[in-house]
C-alpha cells in the first residue's frame, strides 16, 4: 500500500540501534516492541512504528517459541539471547532479529489457497499457525535470513522509507 511521504531529519547520517534481550524474561516481546516504537518515533519513522512494531513482535515471538540454541547441550539452563537490530539508512528500515539457533525459519513461499477461491471468507486465507512470517512479509517489503559468522542466524526485514529529505 502506497503511503504518504515523510520528511525525515538528519537523513544522510543514518541510525543505527541494537537492543538485547533474553527470551526467557516474561516481558521480552513487549520490551522489543515497545522500544522499537520508541526508537522509530525518535528517528522521525512514526509513520512506520506500528507495522515495525508488529514485525519485531513476530519476529521475537518466534525467537521466544522456536529458538534452540546451537550451543545448548553444554550451556543447560543457560538464558537465551536475542539481539533486536535496527537501522536506517539512507532511505530503508532495516529490523534484524538475531538468535542462537542455526535453523532456518520456514518462510512462506506463495499464497495458501488463492483469493479467487477464498470469496468473502478472507480468513481462510490464513493458516491456525504459521501465521507469524505470512504477516511480516505482508507488511514489509522484503524478508530474508542470513547465518551468523560463529552459528545462530538473523532474520531481516526491509521497509522502503520513500523518505524526501528536509532541505538544509
Ligand atoms: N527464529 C526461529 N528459529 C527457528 N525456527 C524458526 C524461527 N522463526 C520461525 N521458525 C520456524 O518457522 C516456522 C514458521 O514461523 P511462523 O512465525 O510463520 O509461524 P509459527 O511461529 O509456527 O506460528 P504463529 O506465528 O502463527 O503463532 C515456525 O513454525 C518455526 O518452525
Ligand atoms: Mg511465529
Amino acid at each position: 500500500m502506497a503511503r504518504p511521504r515523510e520528511v525525515a531529519p538528519a537523513l544522510a547520517s543514518g541510525h543505527f540501534r541494537a537492543l538485547t534481550f533474553f527470551a526467557e524474561s516474561a516481558d521480552t516481546v513487549r520490551a522489543a516492541r515497545d522500544m522499537t516504537t520508541a526508537t522509530l518515533q525518535g528517528w522521525g519513522l512514526g509513520r512506520w512504528s506500528e507495522d515495525a512494531r508488529l514485525v519485531v513482535s513476530e519476529l521475537v515471538g518466534n525467537v521466544v517459541h522456536h529458538a534452540v540454541p546451537d550451543n545448548c547441550l553444554s550451556q543447560p539452563g543457560g538464558s537465551r539471547r536475542v539481539d533486536v537490530l535496527l537501522k536506517m539508512w539512507p532511505n530503508w528500515l532495516f529490523i534484524g532479529v538475531v538468535d542462537e539457533d542455526s535453523t532456518p525459519p520456514d518462510l512462506p513461499v506463495g499464497e495458501f489457497i488463492s483469493p479467487e477461491l477464498a470469496g468473502d471468507f478472507s480468513e481462510a486465507l490464513l493458516p491456525d499457525r504459521g501465521r507469524g512470517l505470512l504477516i511480516v512479509q505482508r507488511l514489509a517489503d522484503a524478508v530474508w535470513w542470513s547465518p551468523g559468522d560463529d552459528g545462530g542466524k538473523t532474520v531481516w526485514c526491509r521497509f522502503d522509507l520513500d523518505l524526501i529529505t528536509s532541505p538544509s
